[in-house]
């Protein structure tokens, strides 16, 4: 609430843009002043229940309103490159959905795209700036658990089923969908990894349904795993050399962390608040009032790190989008 206020586009209205509508409205000093779909009505039933002013039958038309300072896109992976570049080009400001693009190649482009055009842009991975995760960068910085040498974190959801999961080419699979989240937590407190080993297990459509990683650092290692087939327990635990970290299920949505210190020390962090989109959306309006074209939370340098990550790891499962390039 304490952010500034800047005008919300949202391209797409799917299930993810709802609640990023509510976080805005109802926690920030923003509005969502326009909403796009490629189908009018469906962009007039959600302005209608989401108490928006606007709604376009084209994504074109919603980026083409100079009310809208900065556009979220919030459609499939295999459409992030294409949507992100059209409202950069129309000098719109951008909050992207995870998994940034489909792989680093795309990720280069919009980044290019963004700086030659001066405007914001930022991957909307929310968890980085979840109160709990402010709170735990925050105590190892000051070296409360010592050196960190491991990570483990796990996101699996029984969310085969949806069409966008399982279809290749609206880049399907675990991997850019839930398993983002462990890679971007690890990245968050590792940096990028020395080498990565991965295996995956594929669906018939050639989408990787689940997959474990190992990333190695010069003195640490994390753990990572991913499935779309089950509710697994989505905690992540860090383990220092003066103590560990445990956070609870759901690891990158607001939860609580218990620190255990090899003192016999402990205490615990509730960071549990309502819905959570609010932070990422208070970030971009600080930073767009502040004249920034990035966020130091999650650079855009870092966002193309992680998909380059992700790039290793479906080259060694052996997932490959058709219409990637
Ligand atoms: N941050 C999070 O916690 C979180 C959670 C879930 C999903 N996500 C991310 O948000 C994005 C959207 O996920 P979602 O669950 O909201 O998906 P969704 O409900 O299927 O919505 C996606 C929207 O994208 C638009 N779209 C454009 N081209 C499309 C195509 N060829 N096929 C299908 N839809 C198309 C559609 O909007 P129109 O019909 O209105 O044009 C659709 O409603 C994904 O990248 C996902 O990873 C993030």
């Amino acid at each position: 609430m304490s952010a500034p206020a800047v005008r919300w586009g949202i391209l797409g209205a799917g299930g993810i843009a709802r609640k990023l509508a509510d976080a805005v409205t109802r926690y920030t000093a923003s509005t969502v002043v326009a909403v796009g779909s490629r189908d009018e009505a469906k962009a007039q039933a959600f302005a209608d229940e989401a108490g928006i002013p606007t709604a376009y039958g084209s994504y074109e038309a919603l980026l083409a309103d100079p009310d809208v300072d900065v556009v979220y896109v919030a459609t499939p992976h295999s459409h992030h490159h294409e949507h992100a570049l059209l409202a950069i080009e129309a000098g719109k400001h951008v909050l992207c959905e995870k998994a940034f693009t489909q792989n680093a190649a795309q990720a280069r482009e919009v980044v290019a795209a963004a700086r030659a055009k001066g405007v914001f842009v930022m991957e909307a991975m929310w968890t980085r700036h979840l109160p709990h995760v402010h709170a735990i960068r925050d105590l190892i910085a000051r070296g409360e658990i010592g050196d960190v040498v491991s990570v483990q974190a796990d996101h699996g959801q029984p969310i085969a089923h949806i069409e966008r999961m399982w279809r290749p080419e609206l880049a399907g699979g675990a991997l850019l969908d839930l398993g983002v989240y462990p890679i971007s937590f690890a990245y968050d407190i590792l940096g990028k990894p020395d080498a990565i080993t991965a295996r995956g297990r594929l669906f018939e459509t050639g989408v990787d349904g689940q997959v474990s990683m190992i990333f190695d650092y010069p003195s640490a290692q994390a753990s990572l795993t991913t499935t779309m087939e089950a509710r697994t327990a989505c905690v992540a635990l860090i383990g220092g050399t003066e103590g560990r970290i445990e956070v609870r299920d759901t690891f990158y949505a607001p939860t609580s962390f218990t620190v255990t210190r090899l003192d016999g020390t402990s205490w615990t962090y509730d960071g549990d608040v309502p819905n959570g989109f609010q932070f990422e959306a208070a970030e971009v309006a600080r930073r767009i009032h502040a004249g920034d074209t990035e966020s130091p939370l999650l650079t855009l340098d870092q966002s193309i790190e992680i998909m380059e990550i992700m790039d290793e790891v479906r080259s060694q499962i052996g997932v490959a989008f058709p219409n990637e390039r």
